[in-house]
């Protein structure tokens, strides 16, 4: 039977990576790596250099891979993912015939940690149920880009006795701040932010967490929407791609 480790590496910092993630990592015969043809090269960078400090074994591989890209034409949101993470299996069933003999171990690299916003456990679970390829699997944690958000503007995640609600800029609408007074926001292409008209909002945004270029921003939404919009786009231009999250919040600990 082949052995599967799905490691979270951290957001950004390879000194986020956990002990136990680096024992892991010296557990693989083979780390599958998603940086082939990577457009976002200080991100596949980030992979390497953690590879490059941690691997203490020497006979272990290294495999990097393209991930296939998800296409939207003609298609509803659900169908696109759903096809797109069948492209995924059918490269991770590839990756798991060909690379790995019975017996080994193979590490996948996830980006922060594997359960938020990714979805390698269910592909990898959708390579398992089909049943061409016998495996166990693990998961091992690693530091989210919601932690590095809350670190780096020093905050607690929630009020004290609340609710959180993290979410996507497609659905921020939906909830905040009605229905939560904590809502984080990830994978926003449209900066949702800027249409929340609330005036006691505040906006704790972070961009590029860990790395070298990060950029922190915070105040009340209303004094600081511009700012963000203004540096998000200025680093987007300067670096080609960005990745940003943010916290909203309404209302203080102790507020009824
Ligand atoms: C596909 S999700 C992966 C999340 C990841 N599994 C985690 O634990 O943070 C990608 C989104 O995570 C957020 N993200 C990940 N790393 C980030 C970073 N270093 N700085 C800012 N946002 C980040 C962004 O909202 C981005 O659109």
């Amino acid at each position: 039977m082949r052995h599967i480790l799905i490691i979270g590496i951290g957001a950004g910092n390879p000194e986020h990576i956990t002990i136990q993630a680096i024992n892991a990592l010296n557990r693989a015969d083979v780390l599958f790596i998603p940086t082939k043809g990577a457009t976002k090269t200080e991100l596949a960078e980030v992979r390497r250099e953690i590879c490059a400090r941690y691997l203490t074994r020497s006979n272990s591989r290294t495999v990097e891979f393209a991930v296939p890209v998800r296409s939207t034409e003609g298609r509803s949101y659900i169908e696109s993912v759903d096809d797109w993470h069948a492209s995924i299996a059918a490269t991770y069933e590839a990756l798991l015939k060909d690379e790995l003999a019975d017996g080994q171990t193979g590490a996948f690299l996830v980006w922060g940690d594997p359960m938020l916003y990714d979805s390698t456990i269910r592909i990898v679970e959708r390579v398992k149920a089909q049943g061409r390829i016998t495996f166990d699997f693990d998961v091992i944690p690693g530091i989210t880009s919601l932690q590095a958000l809350c670190a780096s503007h020093r905050i607690p995640l929630n009020l004290v006795g609340k609710p959180v609600e993290i979410t996507t800029g497609r659905r921020l609408a939906e909830s905040f701040p009605h229905k939560s007074e904590t809502a984080v926001v990830m994978l926003d292409g449209e900066q949702a932010f800027r249409k929340i008209e609330d005036p006691d909002a505040e906006i704790y945004w972070g961009a590029y967490l860990g790395t070298p270029d990060e950029i922190v921003i915070s105040g009340r939404l209303a004094e600081v929407k511009d700012e963000v919009l203004k540096a998000r786009e200025a680093a987007r231009e300067r670096m080609g791609w960005i990745m940003d999250i943010y916290l909203l919040r309404k209302g203080a600990d102790f507020d009824e």
